[in-house]
């Protein structure tokens, strides 16, 4: 059984691996199985959830809500996270998808999930991509609206580069406790590009978005090369998959990132909490990033 870990200095504690409800409606769930789905994952110790206000063309949130209802003792079981700050086609006022990070709009957007899941809080907010329009005094204005009115208890940003965090936090009295990244054998870029050094520095964890490249690592003969590595350090290792391997070379990190499970199967979420156990050593994570980029790394 996962145990709950801090995130932050002054942050939330959350299991150290999250389960992402981006594809709920793909999976094709009645509410019941919603429920046992939740209570599956929760009886590993995975009680942090992902969302977002746009996830499932802003049906996500309310899906998700339903099993919530429909078992009301889950709330207080799990920490919710969800996301704002972008708008998309799905509702026909939006002509073209955009951004969005004014404060009328991040209110209005809390406002929506904490209806949407029939609570009174939500765990962590986050803003969800970089805004080009993004004013800071804006957002931080919502941010602490929202907490002083004990709807949200903590902060963060998604997909942020280092420069865009200190902005934000440059204008917060509180600390944001992550920023949700991209991290994969096929998405390496937050590495080295200063992202992670800054979670490192402030002592904030990642949390890890598609650490499977959103399946493509599987299906893609691109990456066969990365198959047959991560299936050599499988073999090596006595991991029971190639997922478990994935999520053991993220787990590496020092940043300490927190993976988030994208999977509807509970057969493969169950199988990814045993990549907590798994240690790869230094060769092994340097060839599995060598098979991946598909050239020798200094
Ligand atoms: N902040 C952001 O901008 C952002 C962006 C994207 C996602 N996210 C978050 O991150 C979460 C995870 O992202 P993701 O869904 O892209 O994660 P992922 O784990 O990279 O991809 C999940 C996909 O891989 C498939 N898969 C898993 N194991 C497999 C296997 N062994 N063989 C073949 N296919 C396999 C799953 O299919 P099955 O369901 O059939 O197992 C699913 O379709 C999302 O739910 C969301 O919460 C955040």
């Amino acid at each position: 059984m996962l145990q709950p870990q801090a995130i932050a200095l002054q942050g939330p504690e959350f299991s150290p691996l999250v389960m992402g409800y981006w594809r709920l409606m793909e999976w094709g769930m009645s509410p019941q199985e919603r429920v046992a789905f939740i209570e599956h994952h929760l009886n590993l110790g995975i009680t942090t959830v992902d969302h977002a206000d746009i996830y499932g063309d802003y049906q996500c949130e309310a899906a998700f809500g339903e099993a919530l209802k429909l078992a009301p003792g889950l709330r207080d079981r799990l920490q919710i996270v969800t996301k704002c700050g972008i708008a998309t086609r799905a509702r026909p006022e939006n002509r073209i998808g955009h951004y969005i990070t004014d404060k009328a709009h991040i209110l209005q957007s809390a406002e929506n999930s904490l209806r949407h899941f029939h609570t009174d809080r939500l765990d962590l907010l986050l803003i969800h991509r970089p805004d080009p329009l993004m004013a800071a005094d804006d957002v931080a204005d919502a941010f602490m609206a929202l907490h002083q009115a004990g709807k949200v208890l903590h902060f963060g940003v998604s997909n942020f580069t280092p420069a865009q965090f200190s902005l934000l936090q440059s204008r917060l009295p509180f600390s944001l406790v992550t920023n949700q990244l991209e991290i994969s054998p096929v998405q390496q870029s937050a590495l080295l590009d200063g992202s992670l050094d800054q979670c490192q520095q402030l002592r904030i964890r990642p949390m890890a978005w598609s650490c499977l490249g959103g399946g493509r690592l599987f299906n893609d003969p691109h990456f066969q090369p990365l198959r047959d590595e991560l299936e050599a350090v499988r073999q090596e290792t006595g991991a029971t998959s190639l997922d478990q391997v994935v999520y053991a070379w993220i787990l590496m990190l020092p940043s300490r990132p927190l993976p988030i499970i994208g999977s509807g199967k509970a057969a493969r979420v169950s199988e990814v909490a045993g990549s907590l156990e798994l240690t790869l050593t230094r060769q092994q994570w340097f060839r599995i990033r060598k098979a991946a980029l598909g050239f020798d790394v200094p």
